[in-house]
């Protein structure tokens, strides 16, 4: 098939990339020129796993296009992807701009039958309002040019992209015409398993599905991190609760980890879009407001340990942090509570000694840029000499079994803060560490 994605995002590329490498004729579209041209020379914008190869190899093969030519894309498609962002307005719903100005281009400059594919995470209504936008600009044209507006939400995870759009544990799409569903189907029938789990259903439902899951996901995990802040106070041990209720098949194991709360591009924003989408609704939702309530607090549990044991004045205090992106196998920082932490400490007077194998630049160049008193490592354990304790903050798996004899012998204190409980309680006490974890009474 010959397709369209804008935006060359997370989920544009990894999406138009994917539907390239099935055989599909895909066009990617940004308006950021310094990105196209990047993206024509291999160099991939993010880090995820897998995605640079298959990008070179696509474009090699002339599978896959890059453009900021949106009229010529749609010359040349019959589907249109829109993926691009949707950020977080002031009042906490999502910023449809960007979305929105695709759905006018696309009115003013399609040329035949067409399916408009709305992939962005987008408020129930909002395949509405993109196809309103559509023929408002048909109509000025004066033409008449059949389309459809589909959502076709994207569930997958940065860091497992590439998997996660090969093999979706389903593929949701909202439509009205069967018509259309049937040309979506066969356009995913290579990642369903023969349709198995393609889950087709109306488009209000479709796009209130992609908020569903994200909230779930997200109350699970502030679920967890409430019990852990409860295990601490009652002498229990969260691991062990952990592990005793996921053996029960209808919690599971997944997703019930405790740790420095959630971040990302998508939890955040997602749980506080759908509380706006309830307001404006006429409903208050509480169990929503209390997961985003409840994460702000956990991401500054790690420091508040810290503070606990030196202390609030930490001047000629330094500390090591061993993880800053949101979650392991990505470069992305957005909403990281390594954030929260580190701004928490170097405001008491900390200095900070960071690593991260992917993020450092990201943090570097934007989110930490204001903070004078982060200091980036080579390794590891550079970032131990002569710190206080060293925080870990980000499961990465170079993280999980490191030399704990060199990590004693750089770090001034043999003291860890470990925000994702990766190590065994009684190893570090026996190994010498005063050894902290989310969710274990100290
Ligand atoms: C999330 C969803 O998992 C995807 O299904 C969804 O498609 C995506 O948002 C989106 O809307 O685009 P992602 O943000 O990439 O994916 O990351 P996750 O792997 O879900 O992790 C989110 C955060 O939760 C991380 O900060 C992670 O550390 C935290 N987390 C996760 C926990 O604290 N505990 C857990 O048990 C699991």
């Amino acid at each position: 098939m010959k397709l369209s994605i804008v935006g060359t995002g997370y989920v544009g590329l990894v999406t138009g990339t994917c539907f390239a490498e099935m055989g599909n004729s895909v066009i990617c579209v940004d308006i950021d020129e310094n990105k196209i041209e990047k993206l024509k020379q291999g160099i991939i914008p993010i880090y995820e796993p897998g995605l640079e190869s298959m990008v070179k190899e696509n474009y090699k093969k002339g599978t896959l296009e890059f453009t900021t030519d949106i009229k010529e894309a749609l010359k040349k498609s019959d589907v249109i992807f829109i993926a691009v962002g949707t950020p977080q307005g002031e009042d906490g719903s999502a910023d449809l701009q960007y979305v929105l100005k695709v759905a006018q281009d696309i009115g003013k400059y399609m040329t035949h039958k067409m399916i408009v594919v709305d992939k962005s995470t987008v408020p129930v209504g909002t395949a509405d309002k993109v196809k309103e936008t559509i023929q408002k600009e048909l109509d000025k044209r004066g033409v008449n040019i059949p389309f459809e507006v589909v959502s076709n939400p994207e569930f997958l995870k940065e860091g497992s992209a590439i998997e996660d759009f090969m093999k979706p544990d389903r593929v949701v799409i909202g439509a009205e015409n069967e018509e259309t569903l049937e040309v979506m189907k066969e356009l995913y029938a290579p990642f369903t398993h023969n349709h198995e789990r393609f889950i087709a259903m109306d488009v209000r439902s479709a796009e209130m599905t992609k908020y569903t899951a994200n909230a779930i996901l997200a109350t699970k995990i502030s679920f967890m991190n409430e019990i852990a802040n409860i295990c601490e106070r009652v002498g229990a041990d969260v691991n062990k609760v952990r592990i005793g209720i996921g053996s029960d098949k209808r919690i599971g194991y997944s997703f019930i980890y405790p740790g420095c709360g959630y971040g990302g591009s998508c939890f955040p924003k997602d749980v506080q879009a759908l509380n706006k989408i309830a307001l404006d609704a006429g409903y208050k939702p509480r169990i929503i407001q209390a997961v985003e309530e409840v994460n702000k607090d956990q991401k500054r549990v790690l420091a508040e340990k810290v503070i606990k044991r030196f202390g609030e004045d930490l001047n000629g205090k330094t500390f090591a942090i061993w993880g800053l992106s949101f979650k392991p196998e990505t470069d992305d920082m957005r909403e990281a509570s390594s954030i929260t932490i580190i701004n928490e400490l170097t405001k008491r007077g900390a200095k900070i000694k960071a690593y991260d194998p992917k993020a450092m630049d990201e943090a570097k160049e934007f989110y930490l840029k204001d903070n004078p008193n982060v200091e980036y490592t080579k390794s590891k354990y550079d970032a131990l000499n002569d710190a206080d304790a060293m925080l870990l903050v980000t499961e990465w798996k170079e993280f999980r079994s490191p030399d704990f004899d060199e990590m004693k012998q750089r770090l001034k204190n043999p003291i860890i803060f470990d925000g994702r409980n990766q190590y065994n309680i009684e190893k570090m006490n026996k190994k010498g560490f005063e050894y902290y974890q989310i969710g274990v009474p100290k």
